[in-house]
């Protein structure tokens, strides 16, 4: 039995983007940290295989935005750095903090919303292992949105679909991870393996064709389009049938009651905290 969405009855959840990433770097167990203590009610990841084929959280496909290869020297041949090209053991060398002080990507660190009590935990962020953040998640009883990244350049369907079911498997997190994607092949593998696991696809730029049939076939319990591309008679249309609709990166509050009030579950947000404050003062 599918048990994800049954602690999400009707609409108006908030849901981390990469954990709470507007105050902490991205993907990070601080970020994952604050998007609980900020009161998300789930938070959103992404996952890929290092080439010794262990599972770490990380967005980009190359290591230089949000970590310091660059300026390892010892690295410096390695370019363009990409993550499925390096083992766990050498992404352990890498830090995952002191990007996010230089860059300040959201002015967080300007605005004073980050502190500098904050800074020291910032700087000793490293790439997790999936297993750690699925146990914090399993311990808090923190649901997560877990996506898995395109791998087809490097490891085959059968072999990432796998390692995430074993994971979940073996840390009894099952009911509380949705898994989405951009690559629609790993969520029709994902059913035929465990049809517990609940599954969404993930579009950008345009809906399929046949919309409806087209996620009744893949067997999903929710779609993720770009808000861009979303509006009210869609999400009513597809939870009519019975599908879930979650909207992401909705970083306007305007837009999030917008989305809520035509009975999205959940939207993916950078700013949780903002969002939760709004809730509370509604
Ligand atoms: O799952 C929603 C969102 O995370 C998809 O885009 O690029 O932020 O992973 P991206
Ligand atoms: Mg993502």
């Amino acid at each position: 039995m599918n048990l994800f969405f049954e602690r999400f009855s009707g609409s108006g959840y908030i849901c981390a983007h990469r954990g709470a990433r507007s105050i902490a770097p991205e993907n990070t167990v601080l970020a994952l940290e604050q998007a609980r203590l900020c009161g998300a009610d789930l938070w959103e990841t992404d996952v890929r295989l290092s080439a010794d084929g262990e599972l770490v959280l990380f967005h980009d496909q190359t290591l230089e935005r949000t970590t310091d290869v660059a300026a390892l020297e010892t690295l410096y041949s390695r370019k363009p750095w990409k993550l499925s090209d390096f083992s766990f053991e050498e992404l352990c060398l890498l830090n995952a903090g002191s990007w996010f002080l230089r860059d300040d990507p959201f002015g967080t660190i300007a605005s004073g919303e980050v502190g500098g009590v904050d800074v020291p935990k910032i700087k000793a962020q490293k790439i997790p292992l999936l297993n750690e953040t699925l146990r914090y998640s399993l311990r808090h009883d923190f649901p997560l949105n877990l996506e898995i990244k395109d791998q087809s350049a490097t490891a085959g369907a059968q072999l990432v679909v796998d390692s995430v079911l074993k994971q979940l498997r073996e840390t009894g997190t099952e009911p509380l991870v949705l898994i989405s994607s951009f690559n629609h092949d790993y969520l029709r593998l994902l059913k035929q393996l465990n049809p517990n696991i609940a599954t969404a696809a993930l579009v950008e730029d345009s809906h399929p064709e046949n919309l409806i049939d087209y996620l009744q076939d893949l067997a999903v319990e929710a779609y993720h389009p770009d808000q861009l591309i979303t509006d009210a008679d869609l999400i009513n249309e597809l939870t009519s049938k019975g599908i879930r609709v979650n909207l992401w990166t909705v970083n306007d509050i305007q837009r999030a009651r917008h989305f809520f009030a035509a009975g999205a579950t959940f939207i993916c947000t950078d700013w949780p905290q903002h969002l939760v404050a709004d809730r509370h003062s509604a």
